[in-house]
């Protein structure tokens, strides 16, 4: 039984030792590729595989069918956008997540972002403090929960919007619930995406909705760049001298958004989870989910049901 590893952006070498250990113990082999940047490379490796690791690579159908044993893929990490899930089913290959394994470092993130926005990216000049805001969640999932509760100890005020979530759950949080996106938008002097990218949600974000935010808002993404409509954004921007946007993901007109001067920053590479505890939740949660599903049929986690 063969586990594959196959990061293109690694995960630390605690994690990495964890898995080992996790794999091996369980009597399997573990293979590793990482840092890969020819998809060549991949789709060699996943030809004997039994099960995959990943984290934001991109499990194609072509990466599905080059891989003729496998029987799982696991994205360690909460969002599985990146695999193709008809693929997958077609083939009868079980998908998994390993949802709330990096959300603190996720959060920790979006607040150390807002930090640098309202102080002026760090630069010379008067900013302003996080106390007595008002932060928008948008989705109330792991990392949203986690959000408000970080954003409350720096004195925030928190409201949050998801239709998936029953009101009383986020109510007992101490987070007001709204029942918009325009309500939530229009509210809030900062406003954190922790939608999925989906066909519901791409280019969602639009130019209508964050004209809606007060004056001096910030936008603060560290969801998916697909979630925004980057045309509309920049226009807001351009109209808009007060509107700020930071991001973990680069967006595609990033070199048009660097007009925006300190009003806008993207990190140069994904890095909301790229934490050593993140890396080692994740991996570890992934190689224990394959080993219990190859080991006893658990689906704890299956995504393509
Ligand atoms: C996730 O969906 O878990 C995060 O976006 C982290 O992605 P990464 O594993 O590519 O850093």
């Amino acid at each position: 039984m063969k586990v594959l590893v196959a990061t293109e952006k690694p995960f630390a070498k605690a994690a990495v030792d964890g898995i080992r250990k996790i794999v091996e113990g369980a009597g399997f082999e573990l293979a590793l590729l990482e840092k890969y940047t020819d998809t060549k490379d991949l789709l060699n490796a996943v030809a004997d595989a039994d099960a995959l690791i990943v984290r934001s690579d991109k499990v194609t159908k072509d990466v599905v069918d080059a891989a003729k044993n496998l029987k799982i893929v696991v994205r360690a990490g909460a969002g599985f956008d990146n695999l193709d899930m008809a693929a997958c089913t077609a083939k009868n290959i079980v998908a998994m997540n390993t949802p709330g394994q990096n959300s603190n470092a996720v959060a920790e993130l979006a607040l150390g972002m807002m930090v640098y926005m309202a102080r002026n990216t760090f630069q010379s000049g008067t900013g302003t403090e996080l106390k007595g805001k008002k932060i928008g969640i948008h989705a109330y999932g792991n990392v949203g929960k986690l959000v408000a509760h970080i954003a409350k100890g720096f004195g925030m005020e928190a409201y949050a919007f998801d239709p998936f979530v029953p009101a009383d759950v986020i109510v007992k949080d101490g987070v007001n619930v709204v029942d918009s996106t325009a309500t939530l938008y229009s509210t809030c002097d900062y406003v954190s995406l922790h939608i999925p990218a989906n066909d519901k949600t791409k280019k969602s974000i639009n130019y209508e909705l964050l004209s809606k935010m007060p004056k001096g808002a910030t936008l603060v993404n560290t969801a998916r760049k697909e979630v925004i409509d980057e045309a509309g954004m920049a226009k807001l921007m351009t109209e808009r001298t007060d509107f700020k946007y930071i991001t973990d993901i680069m967006p595609d007109n990033h070199t048009e958004m660097q007009q925006f001067g300190t009003r806008y920053f993207a990190t140069p590479k994904k890095m909301g989870a790229e934490t050593a505890e993140a890396n080692i939740n994740a991996g570890l949660a992934a190689a224990n989910q394959i080993v219990k599903f190859i080991k006893t049929g658990d689906k704890t986690f299956q995504v393509n049901r």
